[in-house]
């Protein structure tokens, strides 16, 4: 049997753009009309829970009213002749629902919440989540979300997954946010990477090949003239 070729998709708020979820940084600064410190940091929780579950209970509602784009459809539809694995910023369930089946989230999911004192307590969540809502523990329940100013458990995972790649395909992403915009650097000399983005913040080089692109645009393109 032949082995399929590795390749790996970094995706960020872009992404899900085209499903209409907003993306930080497209609009003053402003996510939603909050800054990013007063609704993801873990101070702005201990501050005011009750503005960031809100927050959040609304990010999460708006789930069931938004779909996988065609750019999702086209990454799971690679799945039939490649090994796709897929690292996502994003804390949205779409490329799990357009059907993917390695998906690691780097910066937590809005379906999930987790103890406040013991962060291996991780629960899936559908619901709002509300002051009084409880772990095991009796602590406050908080998004399973990976605020400003966290660690990144998955960092290693990610890098493992970047450094066995043939291709690496970057998309929606403004590369400002670490450790997560460092991920490309871990790809093989040999891997070719791509950077989809309508705004890109890199230029094409030697390695790496920039499609100014919206996400469904770029993916198309892709893999008519690339893959
Ligand atoms: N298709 C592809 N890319 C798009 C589209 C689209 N239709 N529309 C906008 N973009 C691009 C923008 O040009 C920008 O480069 O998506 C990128 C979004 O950048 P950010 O808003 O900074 O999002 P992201 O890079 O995912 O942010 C990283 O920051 O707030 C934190 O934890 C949060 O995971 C998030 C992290």
């Amino acid at each position: 049997m032949i082995k399929k070729k590795h390749i790996v998709f970094l995706t960020g708020a872009g992404m899900s753009a085209e499903s209409g979820i907003s993306t930080f940084r497209d609009s003053n600064g402003l996510w939603e009309n909050h800054a990013i410190e007063d609704v993801a940091t873990f101070e702005a929780f201990e501050r005011d829970k009750e503005l960031v579950l809100e927050f959040y209970n609304a990010r999460r509602k708006q789930l069931f009213e938004v779909e996988p784009n065609e750019g999702h459809n086209l990454i799971a539809g690679l799945e039939q002749d490649y090994q796709v694995s897929i690292i996502t910023q994003n804390v949205d369930d779409l490329h799990e629902r357009a059907g993917n089946k390695s998906i690691l989230h780097l910066h937590g999911e809005l379906r999930k919440v987790r103890s406040t004192v013991d962060e291996r307590l991780v629960y899936y969540w559908e619901k709002d989540v509300n002051v009084g809502d409880k772990c095991e523990k009796k602590s406050q329940l908080r998004p399973h979300i990976v605020w400003f100013g966290e660690a990144v458990p998955a960092m290693n995972e990610a890098i493992e997954i970047v450094n066995s790649a043939e291709i690496v395909v970057v998309i929606g992403t403004s590369l400002q946010v670490y450790p997560a915009a460092s991920l490309m650097d871990y790809a093989q000399p040999s891997a070719k990477i791509f950077y989809i983005d309508p705004k890109p913040s890199i230029s094409s080089s030697g390695t790496v090949t920039v499609l100014s692109l919206t996400a469904s645009e770029g993916m198309r393109e892709l893999i008519e003239n690339y893959l």
